[in-house]
């Protein structure tokens, strides 16, 4: 596990494109596994300069999305297909048969569906870099606490903090109570996973992913699993991890004798 500490949400950006960039100019094919939620929208800015700027193709690139809500059409704003056009999509050179983002307006024969964007994930060769958020709860995609750590691409009932942060964006009505996610399992199954967080109220669930024992109370804490896990966090984020002086240490020899893990 690398646990790449930054000062604030700008210098986090930064890294994770440097790292999303990287990985793209070592694999211009390369599967890549998107998230949503505030946390990207400053690393997905940062992608698009990059590609506006000559320095950055897409045009081979694959996108899986973790997630999206169930009941929205693509077209609601506060649905994920939204997010991801508005932020990101409408920008770049992903051709549009390559972007995969689960389908919120579904209606019945769940199982097929979701068991169908799991067989896509294996026909475009596997995720090679998952990109995660947080939520306070520790939830990565939708993965809510007790989200089984073998579980796959599946219907989720939100929980009632995720309502509660979804309460701002949907307005008095309360928002959709269900989602379509990918599983813990499935995210395990990544080749790379690369987790942002930022902010104060992500700090305990962060500390419990990285420093904590392995539970299906913290979906993230799964994360300790997986064999390329790369964390970039700013101050308030990281404030309650204890061994923040250790993982500055890896980080100096990391760049002294595996750089390439940083870029
Ligand atoms: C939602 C998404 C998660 C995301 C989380 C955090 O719950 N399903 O994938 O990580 O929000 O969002 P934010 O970055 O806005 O805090």
């Amino acid at each position: 596990m690398l646990v790449i500490l930054k000062r604030d949400n700008e210098e986090v950006n930064e890294q994770a494109a440097q790292l999303i960039a990287g990985a793209i100019r070592k694999k211009p094919s390369l599967t890549l596994g998107l998230a949503t939620g505030n946390t990207m929208v400053g690393l997905y800015q940062h992608l698009v300069r990059l590609h506006q700027a000559g320095l950055l193709d897409f045009s081979e690139v694959k996108t899986f999305n973790l997630d999206e809500y169930l009941g929205l059409p693509g077209s609601h704003r506060q649905s994920f297909q939204h997010f991801m056009h508005e932020n990101f999509f409408r920008h770049v050179n992903v051709p549009p048969p390559n972007i995969h983002i689960p389908d919120g307006s579904i209606r019945g024969h769940y199982e097929v569906y979701c068991a169908s964007y799991e067989q896509s994930i294996r026909a475009a060769g596997g995720i090679d870099l998952q990109l995660l958020g947080i939520g306070r709860n520790g939830h990565i995609g939708f993965n809510e606490p007790t989200s089984s750590l073998a579980s796959r691409t599946r219907l989720k009932v939100l929980s009632r903090e995720t309502l509660d942060d979804n309460a701002k964006f949907f307005g008095p009505a309360e928002g959709p109570s269900c989602a379509i996610t990918m599983g813990i399992g499935t995210i395990l199954e990544a080749r790379r996973v690369l987790l942002l967080a930022t902010g104060a109220s992500k700090a305990a669930a962060v500390a419990k992913s990285i420093e904590g024992p392995i539970t299906c109370a913290v979906s993230a804490s799964a994360l300790q699993l997986h064999p390329d896990v790369t964390f970039v966090l700013d101050e308030p984020a990281a404030a309650q991890l204890t061994q923040r002086d250790y993982y500055h240490r890896v980080l100096q020899m990391t760049a002294l004798l595996t750089p390439e893990r940083l870029s």
